[in-house]
């Protein structure tokens, strides 16, 4: 059997959360709750063949619910900023939480990351799959419409984790969902994610105001510290005086991605040298945030033991730009009833 069901604990109102191992034929794990739909952990093979854990995350339930910064879970209805939790759609003015100073951030106060999700594991084509879904009522966290989502998890034999979203609504609305998961591909020997080497396939990004908002431009990353069209090493340039950096503390941005959205090409690819892992981040989204953790505290009791520490995992999540119910320019974010919503993200792990 390649998909393992275990008990992760009840929530404070009694209900049952639940774990499901994946495992591919080449002995690869995923481990995902229903809880918030996390990847609480990921094994991916290095140089010599050993898997090793390349997910931040905890070993309770309690831990997730409490005092998780968005660990492995799924983000909804928004991934990102909206500015002031505000947008207009159709004349109608729609108010959010303001979750982040003025903003709205990853869904509001009680988002995706931290709803109980119906799940079903199956054998799929592909591997062994964890199919989650949720239906978000009507003017949840101050959104309109009916949201239907479906997160399907693959693990396939090619170590690849597959993760396909789709959602439909009964009302016009904005979506733009993804996956907060955070990598350290050394599996706990490196403490922070400085030495990993990032290659960005893109050419532009977002620059953003004090407050991470975009300003509307789309800025050229030649020249820039946000330049990652080489494999540069995360920490070359990260305390560079740069005004981009100081707002994000370090990169925590929104990179227009080469290629035509919709089709499935290379967003990203990590390299750690210590180990040889290497994951390629593939998705049909528009744009990529990488953040690199730099609102993680300096120290936070994680799986197994080990201690997370400042800028000890990153995230690479696909999506669409922030806030753009409010920036009509931007690639549009909203969905109509009767059109299905629909984005894949690979996660790919090699070794060299
Ligand atoms: C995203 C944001 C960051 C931060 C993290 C969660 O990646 O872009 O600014 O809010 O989520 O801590």
């Amino acid at each position: 059997m390649k998909i393992k069901k275990q008990s992760f604990g009840t929530l404070a109102d009694g209900t049952p959360i639940a774990l499901y191992t994946l495992v591919n034929a080449q002995g690869m794990m995923a481990t995902i709750t229903n809880y918030g739909g996390a990847i609480v952990s990921l094994t991916a093979p290095d140089r010599h063949g050993n898997f090793g854990d390349v997910v931040l995350g905890f070993d309770t339930l309690e831990e997730y619910v409490d005092h998780s910064p968005y660990f492995g879970c799924i983000i909804g209805r928004f991934g990102n900023r909206i500015a002031n939790g505000r947008f207009t759609l159709d004349g109608v003015e729609y108010v959010l939480a303001q979750n982040d100073g003025q903003n709205h951030l990853h869904g509001g106060r009680k988002g995706f990351d931290k709803r109980v999700w119906t799940p079903r594991a199956l054998e799929a084509p592909d591997g062994p799959a964890l199919v989650l879904t949720y239906t978000s009522p009507d003017g949840e966290e101050g959104y309109p419409g009916t949201l239907a989502v479906t997160v399907a998890y693959t693990l396939t034999d090619d170590n690849a984790l597959a993760i396909d979203y789709t959602a439909t609504t009964d009302k016009k609305t904005v979506v733009n969902l993804t996956n907060h998961s955070y990598f350290n591909l050394s599996a706990g020997a490196a403490e922070t994610i400085l030495d990993h080497e990032l290659f960005i396939n893109a050419e532009t990004f977002t620059p953003v105001d004090g407050t991470l908002i975009p300003t509307g431009e789309i800025r050229p990353v030649g020249g820039t510290p946000l330049d990652f069209r080489t494999l540069t090493p995360i920490g070359a340039r990260i305390n560079m005086d740069d005004a981009q950096l100081k707002f994000g503390g370090g990169y925590d941005h929104n990179w227009v991605l080469n290629g035509e959205p919709g089709e499935l090409r290379l967003a990203a690819r990590v390299y750690e040298p210590t180990s040889g892992r290497v994951m390629e981040v593939h998705t049909t989204e528009p744009a990529i945030q990488f953040y690199a953790g730099n609102f993680l505290p300096p120290s936070l009791k994680g799986k197994g033991g080990r201690v997370y520490v400042w800028r000890g995992g990153f995230c690479l999540e696909t999506q669409h730009y922030p806030d753009s119910p409010n920036k009509p320019h931007f690639p549009s974010t909203e969905l109509e009833p009767g059109q299905v919503y629909r984005t894949t993200t690979i996660y790919k792990f090699l070794a060299e």
